[in-house]
Parts: C-alpha cells; sequence; structure tokens
C-alpha cells in the first residue's frame, strides 16, 4: 500500500483541485484553483460559467500537482475523480480528463463520491481512526450526519430537508453585503466575532422533531426578515457601511451563527446516542465539508462531543473545503480493496462526454 501514488481530481463544483498522494497518507502535492471573480459577479455559483472556467485551467492544475510532486502521469497507481454529487457540468469536466490520462497512461480508475471523500480525509490526518466512527459533513449542498461502519457501509443518520447550512451562510452573506470574493461562510464568521450573538432571538429549527435531520430554510426567512426590518441594504457593501449599520450587520450575523450551529449541536448529541445503540464503540465524530472550516462551528461542537465521551477530528481547513487530496486519499482506499475500474482504451478517451 505505501507504494501506491494517486492522483485526485475534482471539480464538482466550483474549485478546480488536484492532488497526488502515496498510500501511506504522504501528500506530495496539492493544488485549488478557485473561482473568486465568477462567484463575485454571479453572486454565487453559476454552472455554466464555473464549467468553463474548470475547462479552461483543467489541464494546468493537473499539470501543476504532478510537477509539484516531482512525477510524471507514468508514474502514477491510478487516478481517482469525483464523479457525484455535484453540478453534472462540473462534474464533466473532472471526468474527462481523468479518462484521458487514464486511458492515455493504461491507468485504473477509482470513481469518488464527493461526501464519502470529506469524510475518509479524516483517516488520512488521523491514523488511528478506525472504523465504525460518526461523520458530521456540513458544506454547500449537503448537512448530513453519518455512521461510518466499515469503508462503502455507511448508515444515514439524518440528512437536511431542504437547505445545507453552507448555503445559509452562503445568502446570508450576500443580503449583509459581504465581500462575495471568497465563499459566504468566512466573511459572516469574521462580521459575527464583532457581533452580539444574544441581540436577537431566532427561533432553533425542528425543536418539535425529535429526530437527527435538519432545515436551515426557515432560518434563512428569520434571519431576512430581521435585515428587512432593519433596513439593510445589500447594495452598500459593509466596507461602506456607517458604524452603526455595520454594528447592527454584525447582530444579525451573530445571531444567526449562534442558532444555526445550535442546530448541529442538537442534532449530534441525538444522532451520537442513535450511533451508539448500533456501534457501541465509537470513538469519534468526525466534522468535515467547507462549514467545518468554521472556529465558532469547531468549539461549540467539541464541547457537545466531550459531554458524549467522544473525540472530535477536524481535519485542517485546507482538507475541510473542496480539494484534490481528499478525492486522491478515497482513492488509495478503496484502490486496496480492489474496487477500481480497469483503463479506458486511449481511443475512447478522447470522445468520451
Ligand atoms: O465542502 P465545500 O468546499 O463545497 C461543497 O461541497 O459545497 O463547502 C463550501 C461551503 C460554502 O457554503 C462556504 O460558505 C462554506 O462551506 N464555508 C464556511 C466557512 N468556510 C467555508 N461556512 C462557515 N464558516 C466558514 N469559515
Ligand atoms: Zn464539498
Amino acid at each position: 500500500k505505501d507504494d501506491l501514488v494517486i492522483l485526485g481530481i475534482e471539480t464538482s463544483c466550483d474549485d478546480t483541485a488536484a492532488a497526488v498522494v502515496k498510500g501511506n497518507g504522504e501528500i506530495l502535492s496539492q493544488v485549488v484553483s478557485s473561482q473568486a471573480d465568477l462567484l463575485e459577479r454571479y453572486g454565487g455559483v453559476a454552472p455554466k460559467m464555473a464549467e468553463e472556467r474548470h475547462s479552461q485551467v483543467i489541464d494546468q492544475v493537473v499539470q501543476d500537482a504532478l510537477d509539484q510532486a516531482n512525477l510524471t502521469a507514468r508514474d502514477l497507481s491510478a487516478v481517482a475523480v469525483t464523479i457525484g454529487p455535484g453540478l453534472s457540468l462540473c462534474l464533466c469536466v473532472g471526468v474527462q480528463k481523468a479518462r484521458k490520462l487514464a486511458g492515455s497512461f493504461n491507468l485504473p480508475i477509482v470513481g469518488i463520491h464527493h461526501m464519502e471523500a470529506h469524510a475518509l480525509v479524516a483517516r488520512l490526518i488521523e491514523q488511528e481512526l478506525q472504523f465504525p466512527f460518526m461523520a458530521l459533513l456540513i458544506s454547500g449542498g449537503h448537512n448530513l450526519l453519518i455512521l461510518a461502519r466499515d469503508l462503502g457501509h455507511y448508515i444515514q443518520l439524518g440528512t437536511t430537508i431542504d437547505d445545507a447550512i453552507g448555503e445559509a451562510y452562503d445568502k446570508i452573506a450576500k443580503w449583509l453585503g459581504l465581500d462575495m470574493r471568497r465563499s459566504g461562510g468566512p466573511a459572516v464568521e469574521a462580521l459575527a466575532q464583532e457581533g452580539d450573538a444574544e441581540s436577537i432571538k431566532f427561533s432553533s429549527p425542528m425543536k418539535q422533531h425529535k429526530d437527527c435531520n435538519f432545515s436551515y430554510a426557515g432560518l434563512k426567512t428569520q434571519v431576512r426578515l430581521a435585515i428587512e426590518s432593519r433596513n439593510i441594504n445589500a447594495e452598500i457593501p459593509i466596507s461602506s457601511a456607517t458604524s452603526q449599520d455595520r454594528s447592527s450587520r454584525a447582530d444579525i450575523a451573530a445571531s444567526f451563527q449562534r442558532v444555526a450551529v445550535l442546530h448541529l449541536e442538537e442534532r449530534c448529541e441525538r444522532a451520537i446516542d442513535w450511533a451508539r445503540k448500533i456501534e457501541p464503540s465509537i470513538k469519534y465524530l468526525v466534522v468535515s465539508g467547507g462549514v467545518a472550516s468554521n472556529q465558532y462551528v469547531r468549539t461549540r461542537l467539541d464541547q457537545v462531543v466531550k459531554k458524549k465521551n467522544l473525540k472530535l477530528l477536524c481535519p485542517p481547513p485546507s482538507l475541510c473545503t473542496d480539494n484534490g487530496v481528499m478525492v486522491a486519499w478515497t482513492g488509495i482506499e478503496h484502490f486496496c480493496m480492489g474496487r477500481f475500474d480497469p483503463p479506458p482504451p486511449a481511443d475512447e478517451a478522447e470522445d468520451f462526454v
């Protein structure tokens, strides 16, 4: 296993990412090309524009990943690529590139589930992390609580019935007139630090539902109404707001964040009880996906996990947001179990769409 070298390609949303990882967990390279200018121009991810940008940069991103690792494609054991879930136009760019490369160099392909990769990257950073473990996966498109019993064997304990938490952060950033050159989450987190989290009492979602599912649509509406009632104008960027306006926006950001994360805390606490009935030996809660890079989220969930006598495992922020390392690593896990596809024929690779 230690001799394996896998290239991971990730294009499911707005980041074009590639990385080379060894079987022993050594990260040989990591490259991410983000679409900050497009995010700002369109106020979010526009699939067609995102696809175009992926197509423009994918060859260079993969080449950079190989160069930084001091390797050529010939040295690889396999190519791993995200095949879903995600924007299909964008996924196709990565899959096409992977098939071209694998076809030309006679390499096996490992198709990767994006959310599984978010969870399993924790096993790269913590070699002690054995199955079974729990994972809370929080990103722009997903809110998942899972019990990972073994590789490829996952029980879903909870999911969102409407929006994911990252989508709520992104919308609220937009409504508060925050800088959209980076995604909304970090901007709301930074502004929240200036605000009073108790100033607005948003109600916690789905209190009456004693399950582990999530909902953020109602909280989003509560926040939108609070923004409207305070006459906050998103057209005026936060950088030009008066100090009173700024502190009013900060109070909203902090109050939103408190309740959004409280919802995660409540669901995780219940999910740990559920999971223990199935797998009493669990020791870890993994928290991953873009929103897991939020410091407030980490601190609050650490409290929950301590109370329940578990350990919290959050990958570093660069491995929580979309990246090629998690795809390459998940490729290694599956490859070792013999789960991969044979190399595509070289002549077919060019035509694949
Ligand atoms: O996992 P990810 O990079 O892409 C998806 O698979 O969706 O997650 C992106 C999401 C975005 O909604 C972004 O706003 C959010 O993660 N995010 C954050 C933070 N950093 C990224 N949300 C809250 N606080 C952060 N620091
Ligand atoms: Zn993701």
